[in-house]
């Protein structure tokens, strides 16, 4: 009997350690049911840089509402590097107060008050890109911070990561995130180099697939020690990684460069219908306070935006490369395909596309345009116009940089 009462206080004081270690049980798998289509916003970084503080943030905000923008479906104010000032005596990490005297919770506030939502930025290593505090060891407190302050979207940094495993970094920060409670939208930017497609779509909602943008159409910047990339160099950059992406988790070729003073307009048109092609994020870089109207016109399509935000979430593929003009093939929901035909070269050159040739397979996914046997009205995306229908050969000619892009509806 004595022996049998041992047995069962063992056993109950095992069972109730247990049940505490369980208290302690992370989850590691991201909000579900965020970023169901490609994120829409705006970031600071490629216009401002660490120039950042709460009068730009918050004329942005009033800005994405006056331009349109905001009808168009963009919705995240995202402050990039450079906001935070110090961690106090207890590890908490605050704004710089100079830029920021108002505080971060005042700033979603306003932003939320909008009707939009608020991103913020932080790193997995012990500085970010930009030498500010990172998160490295201090993870749940910052999630904790900036579920208090509102964040509902947070870019994750992965500068000064010595020793850290990324899947294992991005983890902990999802378990950070889920523990403080509030739904936010985890953009993983580790630059493709651990391969995050691969372990991505667990654990965040979108991940950076190369190293940073760089504004030009068609050049690489070589800084020494890293590089940067332009849009077309981006764009190629993105070959067999279409079938890691889909609703709630997005390959991220990084944010847009339309409005910086640097593309044409008619590279302007191509990055953004090319990014609406593959289904990336579609994220603001430029100022939205002073924009000029082609660079609205270009920034609202919404019958471009349509073609990014479609639900079944499938990247368009490249089918074929002829004279340096791409023609690129996306499925979309319910049947309809848009198809883009983006000119490379700097001359301008003749399309002949000849629709009933054979039937169009998506080499990654389950689908296929019958276009031998079934017809299609084609609306022009950029002009609005009809230009015809599929029963006969499309002839167009395509300025240099400039890129058509038609939708195919069904008759
Ligand atoms: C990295 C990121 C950029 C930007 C900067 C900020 O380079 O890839 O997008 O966030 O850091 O320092």
């Amino acid at each position: 009997m004595k022996h049998c009462l041992i047995f069962l206080l063992v056993v109950s004081i095992a069972v109730s350690g247990f049940s505490q270690g369980n208290n302690y049980v992370q989850n590691y798998s991201k909000f579900d049911g965020l970023a169901l289509t490609p994120p829409m916003g705006w970031n600071s970084w490629n216009k401002f840089a660490c120039n950042v503080d709460e009068k730009l943030i918050r004329e942005v905000a009033d800005a994405m509402v006056s331009s349109g923008m905001k009808d168009a479906g963009y919705t995240y104010i995202n402050i990039d590097d450079c906001w935070h000032g110090d961690r106090d005596s207890l590890g908490f990490i605050h704004p710089d107060a100079t830029r920021f005297p108002s505080g971060m919770k005042a700033l979603a506030d306003y932003i939320h008050s909008k009707g939009l939502k608020m991103g913020i930025y932080s790193d997995a290593g012990s500085q970010t890109c930009g030498g500010r505090p990172g998160s490295r060891g201090y993870e749940f407190q910052d999630a904790m911070t900036y579920a208090a302050w509102g964040v509902d979207y947070l870019k994750y940094d992965w500068c000064n990561t010595d020793g850290l495993k990324a899947e294992g970094a991005y983890k902990t920060i999802t378990a950070a995130l889920r523990r403080a409670g509030r739904p936010v939208v985890l953009s993983i930017c580790e630059w493709g180099n651990d391969k995050p497609w691969e372990w991505g779509p667990a654990v965040g909602h979108l991940w950076r697939t190369t190293g940073d943008i760089f504004n030009c159409f068609d050049c690489i910047n070589d800084h020494g020690t890293w590089k940067s990339f332009g849009v077309m160099q981006i764009l190629d950059m993105q070959k067999g990684l279409r079938k890691y992406a889909g609703p709630g988790h997005w390959n991220d070729p990084d944010m847009l460069e339309i409005g910086n003073g640097k593309l044409t307009a008619a590279e302007d048109r191509s990055h953004f219908a090319m990014w609406a092609m593959i289904a990336a994020p579609l994220i603001a870089g430029n100022d939205l306070r002073t924009m000029d109207k082609e660079t609205i016109a270009v920034l609202t399509n919404k019958a471009v935006i349509a073609i990014n935000q479609d639900e079944l979430g499938v990247q368009a593929f490249k089918y074929t490369t002829k004279d340096s003009v791409e023609t690129w093939f996306k499925p979309l929901k319910g049947g309809d395909w848009a198809i883009a035909f983006v000119n490379r070269s700097k001359q301008s050159q003749k399309i002949a596309w000849n629709w009933k040739l054979s039937p169009i397979k998506d080499p990654d996914f389950d689908h296929q345009l019958n276009i031998q046997t079934q017809n299609f009205n084609l609306k022009n995306l950029w002009t609005g116009k009809n230009t015809g229908t599929t029963k006969t050969v499309l002839k167009a000619e395509v300025p240099a940089h400039d890129i058509l892009l038609l939708r195919l509806e069904q008759q």
